[in-house]
């Protein structure tokens, strides 16, 4: 299995970017210790702080990857586009994040993306992720 995730703009910053939030620890150390304990899938890491590439990298991902693990960050309130590209693909999309989006300001409540993702993993910190990538494993279990 092959699962790529996608990460939206400042989430380069994490480890340093509001610990109190989002912990302290780097996506690119957390995405390591994801490889070691998955080693039987296939998991790719992206990144970027432009909603152009974003949906770039989703439609880029169609044909690759048999499933999508997508933190768009704060492009999930705006981005009708991004909402969009996960409509457009075939390719299971499951959304995470990693605070409580739903505990924080009103306008983190709302996502372009939720409606059409195959599902929504949000509030429990890195481990979101890691939650995101057992659910597509249950699934070809299933
Ligand atoms: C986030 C929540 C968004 O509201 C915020 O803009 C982020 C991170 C999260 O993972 O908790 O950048 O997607």
């Amino acid at each position: 299995m092959k699962l790529l995730i996608l990460n939206g703009p400042n989430l380069n910053l994490l480890g340093t970017r509001e610990p109190e939030k989002y912990g302290n620890k780097s996506f690119e150390n957390y995405f390591s210790e994801l490889q070691f304990k998955f080693r039987n899938i296939e998991l790719s890491y992206d990144q970027t702080n432009i909603e152009g590439e974003l949906i770039n990298m989703i439609h880029n991902a169609r044909e690759d990857f048999d499933g999508i693990i997508l933190n768009a960050a704060a492009y999930t309130h705006t981005s009708v586009g991004i909402g969009d590209a996960v409509a457009a693909v075939e390719t299971p999309v499951v959304e995470v994040h990693i605070s409580n989006t739903f505990s924080r300001e009103e306008f983190r409540h709302k996502s372009y993306i939720s409606a059409v993702a195959k599902g929504i993993i949000v509030g429990f910190g890195l481990q979101s992720y890691d939650l995101a990538i057992q659910s597509f494993l249950n699934d070809k279990n299933e």
